[in-house]
């Protein structure tokens, strides 16, 4: 696990469990997210991302464990008294608002006198590119924009945690791949701790600074995405993160030997078992060269 110079444990998701009536949804999570980090939480549909994220943000409620934000135990804090702004894969803006009107909003709500207001949202309009955009409707403005005046709106209140839940899915891959750069450039500008939900894992193999694999309500692997490729450590997460051919036999550490049917494969690689009678070999598509036979 990385722990960036002078990074501390910002967000602390401790043993976390959530059932839907019988059904389990959330087995166990623990996670420390650090201050500044982007953080991605990646799996297939249905594994508890959003699920997992709601519960951060208080919009569900958790049926066991504790989450410490900032020092401060929040687990039974209302939405309203936590500290984060939000992103929706849908852009859920005000229809009857124009953009300025939809960032200002919860400005607004807070009682911020206007002339603050109109500077925080010009300088918000700004950081998101749509200078030119602030009177049009979210009618008037394509999928990529109004996704920008949604992340400007998340942000208006300098929230100490920013959640995106899978915001770019809606978007053509064109837009998609741009505003994946511009978020992570404001958010490394801004140093705004980030956790994003996807089911891309080239979203997250580039945007995130770790990726926390999730598999069925659990965490498969939390790592870099190097070590994630590099390190998997079951076979979900290796042909999950990247493509793995896996063949299943024995292993000799003895005589460095894997033994797959018939055939022996010489391992150079040292690991902690000496012989194993089922286990899985992994070789990535890149490592393997076919030679033509003479
Ligand atoms: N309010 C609810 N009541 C009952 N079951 C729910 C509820 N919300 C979520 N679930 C179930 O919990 C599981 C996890 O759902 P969740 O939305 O967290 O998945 P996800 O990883 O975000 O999937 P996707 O990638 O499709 O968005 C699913 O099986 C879902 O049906
Ligand atoms: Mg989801």
């Amino acid at each position: 696990m990385i722990k960036k110079e002078g990074s501390f444990k910002y967000l602390e998701i401790k043993n976390i469990s959530k059932n839907f009536g019988e059904t389990f949804v959330l087995k166990n999570i623990h996670l420390d997210v650090f201050k500044g980090e982007f953080l991605c939480l990646l799996g297939p549909s249905g594994c508890g991302k959003t699920t997992l994220l709601r519960i951060i943000s208080g919009l569900e409620r958790q049926t066991n464990g504790d989450i410490v934000q900032d020092g401060l135990l929040i687990s039974n804090s209302p939405t309203e008294k936590r500290d984060f702004g939000i992103v929706f894969q849908s852009y859920a803006l005000f229809p009857n608002l124009n953009a300025k009107q939809n960032i200002a909003y919860g400005l607004e709500n807070k009682k911020i006198n206007k002339k603050e207001i109109e500077k925080r949202t010009n300088n918000l309009l700004r950081l998101v590119g749509l200078e030119k955009y602030s009177d049009q409707f979210p009618s008037q403005l394509s999928g990529g924009q109004q996704q920008r005046v949604a992340l400007a709106r998340a942000m208006a209140l300098s929230p100490g945690l920013l959640l995106l839940d899978e915001p770019l899915s809606a978007l053509d891959a064109q837009v998609r791949s741009k505003l994946r750069n511009e978020i992570k450039l404001i958010q490394k500008k801004l140093n705004l701790t980030t956790i994003m939900v996807t089911h891309d894992q080239t979203e997250a193999l580039s945007m995130a600074d770790r990726v926390v694999v999730m598999e069925r309500g659990h965490i498969a692997q939390i790592g870099t995405p190097f070590e994630l490729y590099e390190n998997p450590i079951t076979p979900f997460v290796a042909d999950f993160i990247g493509k793995m051919n896996l063949l299943k036999g024995k292993y000799d550490k003895k005589n460095c030997v894997f033994y797959y049917l018939n055939n022996r494969f010489l391992i150079s690689q040292n690991t902690e078992y000496s012989f194993l009678e089922n286990c899985l070999l992994g070789i990535r598509p890149e490592d393997i060269e076919i030679i033509k036979f003479r």
